[in-house]
């Protein structure tokens, strides 16, 4: 049993992500123990790169949702990052949760895997390239294990997803992290 956080970064409610999100969390929910985060409904500041939290030990100047996303951080063994293609990276929503991460905070985690969800609306062979990236040197700096991507292509307006593979691939994705961890 692991304890898995999902984030969903996309601002667009019963969107494309979503579905994908909550696909996987049907998969994974039979082993483990699973929580998605909807950035969308949640009050994040942007990192402003002061480092308060480097000299007051992890306390941020931002009194926000974030605070209640550390603390869930804290517990997980597994993160799931979820995200719409936007201009070829993730959402800016997504992104706010990422840079708050910067705090020392991050050092109280115990997270062993790190894994990725994106949907755009290209069927382009690179479109995800940028992503990958950064997802890959993350995986790295954080010594992270790779959980596995699920990467689905041809999904603009709501609900285009269901005409993809992505929905099954995602409850598959989150089936395989049953004994994973
Ligand atoms: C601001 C914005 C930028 C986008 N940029 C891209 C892009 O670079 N590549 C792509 O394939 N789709 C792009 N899209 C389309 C979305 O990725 C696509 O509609 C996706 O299904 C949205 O997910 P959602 O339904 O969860 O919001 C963009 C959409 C928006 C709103």
């Amino acid at each position: 049993m692991s304890r898995i956080v999902v984030i969903c970064g996309s601002p667009r409610k019963k969107g494309n992500t979503e579905e994908l999100v909550r696909m996987f969390a049907k998969g994974a929910a039979e082993h483990n123990d699973v929580e998605i985060i909807y950035v969308r409904d949640k009050k994040i500041n942007f990192c402003i790169g002061c480092d308060h939290c480097k000299r007051k030990e992890g306390v941020c100047i931002h009194h926000d949702d974030m605070l209640s996303i550390y603390e869930k951080l804290k517990n997980a063994d597994v993160l799931i990052l979820a995200s719409p293609v936007y201009f070829y990276g993730i959402s800016s929503q997504l992104k706010t949760v990422i840079d708050r991460l910067h705090n020392p905070i991050r050092d109280t985690f115990h997270l062993k895997k790190l894994g990725l969800i994106l949907v755009g609306a290209d069927t382009l062979s690179d479109m995800f390239d940028s992503i990958i990236t950064q997802y890959e040197l993350s995986l790295r700096y954080f010594s992270l294990e790779d959980a596995g991507r699920l990467l689905v292509r041809g999904a603009a307006k709501r609900g285009d997803v269901f005409n993809t593979t992505g929905p099954q691939e995602a409850f598959q994705f989150g089936k395989s992290l049953e004994s994973s961890t």
